[in-house]
C-alpha cells in the first residue's frame, strides 16, 4: 500500500508530479492556451461583481490561501482576505452578499472551516470550495468548486494535498485575471505553458537533490530551532516550511517574512541557528541576498533553495538545496518541495514516526 516507500509521507512526497499533473487534467491546456473551470463558470457573474474574496482554511491549507491572496490580488486585482477558519467564525465578521469565499481543506471536514462558511453562507455570501476529498462536508455545501484531484492523503503532514491546492488556486486567480482583462495574453499564455512544466521541474528535484537533501538532514538533526525566511510569493512556503519540521521533527520553527526578522527574530541567530532561506530568482532576489548577508554577518547557519545555476546565493549558504528556475508565481510549487524532503529526513533522523507525529490527527473535527 506504500508503493514500496518507507512511509506514506515519502510516497506522497514522490506522488507529486503525478497528482500535479492530475489536478491539471482536463482543465489546463497548454497548446490552446486555455483553462477550463467549470466550478469558476457556475459563478463566474458573482466573482466578476465581488467586493472582496475571503480565503478561509486552517493549517496547510491557509498557507495555500495565503499564496492565492498574492496570486489574485496580483493577476485579478481583486481585494482578498485570508482567514484562519477558527478567528473568522468566532468574531461576528462583516460578511454579506457582494464577497467570495474560498474555502481551502484537504479533508472537507474541518469543523472550524465548515462553521466558519456556513456561518458566511447564511449571511449570504458565496462559497467556493477547493477541497480534495471528495463529497466531503466542505465540498457538499459549497456554492460551487474545483476539486483538488490529489487522491486520498494518509499522512498526517500535508505534502501533495497543497501542491495539488496551489494548483488549483493558480488555475482559478489565472482563469479569473483573463476574464477580468487583468491579465495581457502573453502572460497568460507564459504562466499556462510554465505550469504546464510543472511536473517534469517537481521530478528534477526529486531525482536531483534527493541525496544532498538527506545529507542536509544528518548534518542538522539536532538544531532545537529553525528560522525559515522568504519574501513575496516564498514567503507562504517558508511558514509551510516552518510548520512542516514542527509536524514531523518536533523541532521549533518559526517561518518569517525576510525583511522582518530585523524586527525581532534576528536576536535569535548565533551560530548555532540553522537559518532556512527560501531564495529562488524573482524580483525581490538581491533583497533577500542581503538579508542572507544580514544572517551571515551574525554566524547564523545559512541553509538556501536557490535557483539553479545562482552561484551568489550558492556561495553565501553553508548548504544549497537547487530547484529549477521558474516564473515568481509557479516557484513555490517548487521551492516548496526541498523542504518537504528535509523535514522528512530529519524526521527519520530523529525516529519520529513521521506518518502519525503525536497529538496530531489527520482532519481536526472538534473546534
Ligand atoms: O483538511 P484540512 O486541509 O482542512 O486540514 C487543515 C489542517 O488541519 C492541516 O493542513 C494541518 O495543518 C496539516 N497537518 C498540515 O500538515
Amino acid at each position: 500500500e506504500k508503493g514500496g516507500f518507507e512511509h506514506f509521507m515519502l510516497k506522497e512526497i514522490f506522488e507529486q508530479p503525478q497528482t500535479i499533473f492530475d489536478s491539471f487534467r482536463g482543465r489546463l491546456d497548454a497548446e490552446q492556451h486555455r483553462i477550463t473551470l467549470s466550478g469558476l463558470d457556475a459563478i463566474q457573474d458573482r466573482l466578476l461583481a465581488a467586493r472582496r474574496i475571503i480565503i478561509v482554511a486552517c493549517g496547510t491549507s491557509w498557507h495555500a490561501g495565503l499564496l492565492a491572496e498574492y496570486l489574485i490580488e496580483e493577476l485579478c486585482r481583486i481585494n482578498v482576505e485570508v482567514e484562519y477558519a477558527s478567528e473568522f467564525r468566532y468574531r461576528n465578521p462583516i460578511v454579506g452578499p457582494e464577497d467570495v469565499i474560498i474555502a481551502v481543506s484537504q479533508s472537507g471536514e474541518t469543523a472550524d472551516t465548515l462553521v466558519a462558511l456556513e456561518n458566511a453562507k447564511q449571511q449570504g455570501a458565496t462559497i467556493f470550495g477547493v477541497v480534495n476529498v471528495v463529497g466531503s462536508s466542505i465540498a457538499r455545501m459549497a456554492d460551487a468548486g474545483a476539486y483538488t484531484h490529489a487522491g486520498p492523503e494518509i499522512g498526517v503532514a500535508s505534502t501533495k494535498a497543497f501542491t495539488a491546492q496551489v494548483i488549483v488556486l493558480q488555475l482559478f486567480a489565472l482563469k479569473l485575471a483573463l476574464l477580468k482583462g487583468t491579465i495581457s495574453n502573453d502572460r497568460f499564455s507564459k504562466l499556462v505553458e510554465g505550469l504546464h512544466a510543472v511536473p517534469s521541474q517537481v521530478e528534477w528535484i526529486l531525482t536531483n537533490e534527493l541525496e544532498n537533501i538527506k545529507a542536509i538532514a544528518a548534518k542538522y538533526k539536532d538544531a532545537s530551532d529553525f528560522l525559515y525566511l522568504g519574501r513575496g510569493y516564498n514567503f507562504p512556503i517558508a511558514l509551510e516550511g516552518a510548520l512542516k519540521l514542527k509536524e514531523i521533527s518536533y523541532i521549533h520553527a518559526e517561518g518569517y517574512p525576510a525583511a522582518e526578522m530585523k524586527h525581532g527574530p534576528i536576536a535569535l541567530v548565533d551560530e548555532t541557528l540553522p537559518v532556512v532561506f527560501v531564495a529562488t530568482k524573482d524580483p525581490y532576489y538581491d533583497k533577500i541576498i542581503s538579508n542572507m548577508q544580514e544572517i551571515k554577518a551574525r554566524k547564523g547557519r545559512l541553509i538556501a533553495v536557490v535557483s539553479e545555476g545562482d552561484e551568489v546565493g550558492a556561495t553565501l549558504a553553508e548548504d544549497v538545496m537547487v530547484v529549477p528556475e521558474v516564473d515568481e508565481i509557479i516557484a513555490p510549487l517548487l521551492s516548496v518541495i526541498p523542504l518537504q524532503l528535509l523535514s522528512y529526513y530529519i524526521g527519520i533522523e530523529r525516529g519520529v514516526d513521521v506518518d502519525k507525529p503525536r497529538n496530531l490527527a489527520k482532519s481536526v473535527t472538534v473546534e
